[in-house]
């Protein structure tokens, strides 16, 4: 089988660098023509930075990583390092990167990363904040058409994460995601409905811990950092949000969802950033995205295990 294309864009983030460790060690899946980078869980100076010392540890410093926008379309910048840590990476024990930045800004470079490959064959996959999608969809509105699919990690039709009504990655920029949700482009929304049934507990973390490679070691030391603080109930485990998008690239087969309307609420009082997923067809008939409510956690760490595996540089 043909390998896909993909544009990941992402803030790291520990989850976000374990997304991106899960596309890097999949080559015979996932073609990563790009990592693009965005404000999100901490500024882009270290979200750029992250994304480099990441693909210095998978091996892949080949792969260019564009920095991208430094605060979203309309709304002040809010980070979450008391998540991620001061540097966003905190626990991963990785050196400063030694890679420079590729040219060109990451809206550019979707853009053009786009319209240079045949239309429908490009991949993308936003695991942060919307901002640089939103801008790429707004300069240049043919690539709505030339996206193949976006699958993203955002949202919830459930409760949120920073507010009751909001998860992070939509809250923080909630007009880039009202964008992207009304651009036409398929989407695949993976938010914490699913997400939050991916949980890394002790015998998931010994597995990885159990591959004992750098890259392994790495891992782990970011997933005791981060699961200690993303913790929704102590006993079962923390939610690991964006490998779930990788994954679904990888293996659909782990996830069920159906196709929804989903619009996203920009003005709201309490319920700024929220995903209203329209179940029921009451205010539009016509599917923008096909929302995923349930994996089969046990089949997704047994891949992502494997993969990380791979990873012996
Ligand atoms: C999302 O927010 C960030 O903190 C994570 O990296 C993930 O993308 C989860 O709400
Ligand atoms: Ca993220």
């Amino acid at each position: 089988m043909a390998t896909e294309p993909v544009i990941i864009d992402c803030d790291p983030g520990q989850d976000d660098a374990v997304a991106l460790l899960l596309a890097l060690a999949s080559p015979g899946d996932l073609n990563v023509l790009a990592v693009t980078a965005v404000s999100g869980n901490v500024p882009l100076e270290l979200t750029a930075a992250n994304a480099r010392r990441v693909i210095e540890l998978a091996g892949r410093s080949d792969v260019p990583v564009h920095a991208g926008c430094d605060r979203p379309l309309l709304r002040p910048a809010v980070t979450a390092e008391h998540m991620h840590g001061q540097t966003g990476l905190d626990g991963a024990g990785l050196p400063d990167t030694a890679t420079a930045l590729a040219d060109g800004h990451a809206v550019e470079a979707i853009i053009e990363l786009l319209r240079e490959r045949p239309s429908g064959s490009v991949t993308l996959c936003p695991v942060g904040p919307l901002t640089n999608v939103a801008l790429a969809l707004h300069l240049a509105p043919d690539i709505a058409d030339r996206i193949g699919r976006i699958v993203l990690m955002g949202g919830a039709a459930g409760p949120g994460n920073v507010t009751p009504s909001a998860e992070f990655n939509i809250y923080v920029d909630p007009h880039a995601a009202s964008i992207v949700f009304r651009s036409g482009a398929p989407i695949v929304m993976l938010g914490l409905d699913v997400t939050q049934q991916a949980l890394v507990n002790a015998d998931r973390l010994a597995a990885i811990a159990a591959v004992d490679t750098p890259v392994s070691r790495s891992v782990v030391g970011m997933l005791d950092f981060y699961g200690a603080r993303s913790r929704v109930n102590p006993s079962a485990g923390s939610p690991l949000h964006d490998p779930c998008a990788v994954a679904y690239l990888l293996d659909p087969g782990l996830f069920a969802g159906r196709p929804c309307h989903v619009m996203i609420e920009v003005e709201g009082t309490h319920t700024l950033g929220r995903t209203v997923v329209d179940r029921s067809g009451r205010a539009d008939t016509h599917p923008n995205a096909t929302v995923i409510d349930e994996v089969d956690a046990g089949g997704l760490f047994a891949l992502l295990t494997e993969r990380l595996a791979r990873l012996t540089a």
